[in-house]
């Protein structure tokens, strides 16, 4: 099975960040992803055929590269209590108590995943910062299980395309956060994609994910609004960037990507032929077409929304929480 490769963009290493901070680490380059986190993944996917969450581990895994270019953007310092929501499988999570003493709580509202975050916490200890503790949650990102202004940081990665209002969200991460506390987001938008050469068999099985997405809500152009969304709760924007991905590879029937797409498709199919948006021979045709077509060179290039903002200190003089 081929593994997908990843190229950063340009951006990744030279972008001019709004706001004051700057690039202090490059981001890993795509073989660097493949590290101790992606490993412990692998163990628990060979030991857990039907893991919970249906692709989302193997999603987790396949977007190591993705994550190693956001990662040096989240603000973090040694001491920092931590809030990583819609956490799935812990990867910023563990990746951010790798990086630093920090004390992270990571809360998702599938119970099977928070437990299965928590499974793996147990073999990753020696791989974290001596000083860093993580533990895993159920809870709601509408309603999080946590007091008022107990966090510096608050992370939502690849989050707010799914819930049903962002605007909740982006109120509770608010009302988390200490006065001074940061805010990191990060997610797709599809319209800054493209894809070299296209299949109709896949538009049309990706326009009926789009909608069924959104007729829950979710929305895969959630990126360009994440700014927008911040500023009108009341945080400061401190930086945005999008991160730009290319990827040339031969695809070929049943490789990684391929089987990947469908399995987010398939896992999708209820909702999809449930409301009406293809019916059920339709989808297996469509996906049948587009698994089994033949094997070309194709060339994928993405762009992701990162965003880092912050929640002002208040008038009681309490300092911003410094990096
Ligand atoms: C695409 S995964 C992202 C996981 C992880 N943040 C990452 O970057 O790899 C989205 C996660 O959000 C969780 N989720 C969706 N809606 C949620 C909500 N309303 N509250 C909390 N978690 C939610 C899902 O269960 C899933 O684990």
């Amino acid at each position: 099975m081929a593994n997908i490769r990843w190229v950063t963009g340009p951006q990744l290493s030279h972008g001019a960040p709004v706001g004051a901070s700057s690039f202090t680490r490059a981001p890993a380059a795509a073989g660097d992803a493949d590290d101790a986190l992606t490993a412990a993944y692998r163990r628990f996917l060979a030991t857990h055929p039907s893991p919970p969450g249906g692709s989302l581990l193997g999603q987790t895994v396949a977007i190591a590269p993705v994550r190693q270019a956001f990662l040096p953007l989240v603000p973090l310092a040694p001491g920092w209590r931590v809030l990583d929501v819609g956490t799935g499988y812990g990867s910023v999570a563990f990746e951010l108590a790798h990086r630093q003493p920090v004390t992270v709580t990571g809360v998702d509202v599938d119970p099977a995943v928070a437990a299965a975050a928590g499974e793996l916490a147990g073999g990753l200890t020696s791989w974290l910062d001596p000083g860093a503790t993580v533990a895993f949650r159920e809870g709601s990102a509408e309603a999080l299980p946590v007091p008022d202004g107990s966090f510096e940081l608050a992370t939502a990665t690849l989050l707010l395309q799914h819930v049903p209002s962002p605007p909740a969200v982006v109120a509770e991460l608010w009302r988390v956060l200490r006065p001074g506390g940061l805010a990191f987001a990060f997610d797709v938008d599809d319209g800054l994609g493209a894809t070299y050469p296209r299949s109709e068999a896949l538009d049309r099985l990706e326009a009926a994910f789009d909608a069924w997405q959104a007729s829950y809500g979710g929305d895969r152009r959630i990126g360009r609004k994440l700014s927008v969304l911040f500023a009108e709760q009341g945080f400061e924007i401190v930086r945005l960037e999008v991160l730009t991905q290319a990827q040339h590879l031969h695809t070929s029937p049943g490789d990684q990507l391929r089987a990947l797409t469908a399995a987010r498709l398939l896992a999708a199919k209820p909702g999809i032929v449930g409301q009406g948006f293809l019916d059920g021979p339709t989808f297996d045709q469509l996906l049948g077409e587009y698994q089994r077509a033949a094997a070309h060179p194709l060339c994928r290039m993405e762009g992701r929304v990162a965003l880092v903002a912050r929640k002002p200190v208040t008038r009681s003089g309490e300092p911003p929480v410094s990096r």
